[in-house]
């Protein structure tokens, strides 16, 4: 049986792509303190993954920093194998990494395109493909989860609201919402439980510069109706939560934890 607190992950294992910074590193965090020992994959920032793993062993988990590029095929493949030979087979699967690379769209060069799709879109593919191959190896362990694994994609409000000037990372998210969906009906009746998280404006690097120009914090707290940009626990406890048994219901769904971003504000007291 499972333990018998359904947000408990103790004695589960988890990955988390580009788990250094940001919501990837809020991931990892929030997982550990639910009970789960942790891989933190980082593509450059070594430094930064190595602190997230002393910040989980310091919650008392275990944890090991994983290189890994999530839209190299041949790393994808490593990645897993280094986490799952550290920590044993894995029950939990974030596909977090994801960039920007800002353009207006008649000036969008062919590689401001394929980068972002390459890690966005290319990336969550790879990491979902070797996430589903794992779990049916590992088999159940209904000891600790009733699900056979849980992978939680890093969506965007963005995989539904339009973004202009951010074609390429608006598709990549829009590709990530439908892949997300075809992946969980395809295998939910294996016990496998795919979802996602679609934050709004969270106060990261990838927007930092937006935040701390010239009245830009002003323009994105127009777009919140809560009144405040995110922080990365905001998501990292939600992602925790989809992977528990606590929503083991749920299946195939996007949860947006984006303060009532996707709301349109713009309507209100208009239209
Ligand atoms: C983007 C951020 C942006 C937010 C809300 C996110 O997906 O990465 O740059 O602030 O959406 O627009």
């Amino acid at each position: 049986m499972a333990s018998s607190d359904p947000h408990s992950l103790s004695g589960q294992t988890a990955l988390v792509t580009g788990g250094s910074s940001g919501i990837g590193r809020a991931a990892c965090l929030e997982l550990a303190r639910a009970g789960a020992d942790v891989a933190v994959n980082y593509h450059g920032s070594q430094d930064a993954a190595e602190e997230a793993a002393a910040a989980i062993r310091a919650l008392g988990r275990r944890a090991i920093a994983v290189q890994g590029d999530v839209g190299s095929e041949g790393d994808v493949a490593a990645m897993f194998d280094e986490a799952e030979n550290a920590l044993g087979p894995l029950d939990i699967v974030v596909s977090n990494a994801g960039l920007q690379r800002d353009a207006k769209f008649a000036e969008m060069t062919l590689d401001d395109w394929d980068t972002v799709i390459r890690t966005n879109l290319t990336g969550g593919f790879l990491v979902a493909r070797e996430a589903v191959r794992r779990f049916r190896k590992k088999g159940r362990r209904p000891e600790t989860s009733r699900a056979l694994g849980k992978l939680i994609f890093d969506s965007s409000v963005h995989q539904r609201i339009p973004w202009a000037f951010h074609v390429n990372y608006a598709a990549s998210k829009g590709g990530l919402k439908i892949l997300m969906e075809s992946i969980a009906q395809e295998v939910a009746v294996e016990g496998i439980r795919v979802n996602a998280v679609a934050p709004g404006a969270i106060a990261t690097d990838i927007n930092k510069l937006e935040r701390e120009k010239a009245g830009g914090l002003e323009a994105m707290l127009q777009l919140i109706p809560h009144g405040r940009v995110g922080d990365p626990e905001d998501v990292g406890r939600v992602i925790a939560f989809l992977a528990s048994d606590a929503s083991d219901y749920i299946v195939g769904q996007t949860l947006f934890v984006d303060g009532g971003m996707a709301l349109y504000p713009g309507f209100r007291g208009n239209g």
